[in-house]
């Protein structure tokens, strides 16, 4: 695998701290999955010098050609350092990385999941389930947007046109439901029948679904989302604690950073 500069050819900010960005890279010729992620550097900025990993949102053709789309909210230096980059400027890729979420399990109903920023990789997920198995009922899919407020909850304009189920959530009540995400998820179990989850998002919302998921017996997929420095497997910054061997570790570029939630301990 190689990295590669590849040329933004769309920036824009689409809430007060949410970002999208799409340079032409085709990660689809790469072994797509929702979830899986690449590693984004910056080339000739020294300071950051390690790359950063984001999960791909969203892949397709612009007429010229594949263009991949992330996600980001601005949280520190290399992610404040990429609101000042303009379309025909180059990054550096790195990918595709990790295993993303796997295929829901005939006969469940897909539940996705995704707090803030953790909304990145469903873009792709709605897009792979209403290609496959959701096209004729993609009201079957229900995508939880949660937020501390309003300004959190974002997904691109064709998920919100394309029949799939939305059900928004705010802390504060400032859009939709007011509340947690799980509040939500528990108020509408006795109706969704079998479902199988796929989260993304903060550390405690994994941990109060992986709560829910145990006492309900349904299965949920975690995307996680450790500091990495070097994305494949040799640095040891991204372990998560293995939940069948507590205090073991597993590195989360490697084997994840898609776990089933009894796997491990979030
Ligand atoms: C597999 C994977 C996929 C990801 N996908 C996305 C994505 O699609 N969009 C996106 O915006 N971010 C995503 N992230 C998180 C993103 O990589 C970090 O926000 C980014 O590395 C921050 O870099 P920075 O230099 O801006 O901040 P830093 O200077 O590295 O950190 C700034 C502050 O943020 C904290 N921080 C950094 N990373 C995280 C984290 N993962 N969780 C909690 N706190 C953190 C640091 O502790 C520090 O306090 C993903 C992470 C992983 C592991
Ligand atoms: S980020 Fe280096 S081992 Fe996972």
């Amino acid at each position: 695998m190689q990295r590669v500069k590849a040329t933004i050819v769309e920036h824009e900010r689409v809430q007060p701290a949410m970002w999208r960005m799409a340079f032409r890279w085709d990660a689809r010729a790469r072994g797509l999955r929702a979830a899986r992620f690449l590693m984004l550097g910056f080339p000739g900025k020294t300071d950051p010098l390690l790359p950063r990993p984001f999960s791909i949102s969203d892949v397709r053709d612009d007429g010229d050609g594949v263009v991949s789309e992330i996600l980001y909210k601005p949280m520190g230096k290399a992610t404040q350092l990429m609101t000042d980059l303009r379309v025909g400027d180059a990054v550096s890729v790195l990918g595709l990385l990790g295993n993303g979420f796997p295929d829901p399990a005939p006969g469940k109903r897909p539940v996705l999941l995704a707090g803030g920023i953790g909304n990145a990789p469903f873009a792709h997920h709605v897009r792979e389930l209403l290609d496959g198995p959701f096209r004729e009922r993609p009201s079957d899919v229900v995508l939880f947007l949660a937020g501390r407020t309003a300004s959190e909850i974002w997904i691109q304009p064709w998920v919100r046109a394309s029949g799939i189920t939305i059900v928004e959530t705010t802390d504060d009540g400032t859009r939709g439901e007011k509340g947690r995400i799980t509040e939500a998820l528990a108020r509408r179990l006795p109706s969704l029948g079998a479902i199988e989850g796929f989260a993304c998002g903060p550390t405690p919302m994994l941990r109060a679904l992986k709560a829910m998921a145990v006492e309900h017996g349904f299965p949920c997929h975690l995307s996680t989302e450790e500091l990495m420095a070097c994305g494949y497997g040799v640095c040891n910054a991204c372990v998560v604690e293995d939940a069948n061997r507590p205090g073991t570790w597993i590195k989360s570029c490697h084997e994840g950073p898609v776990f089933e939630c009894r796997e491990i301990i979030p």
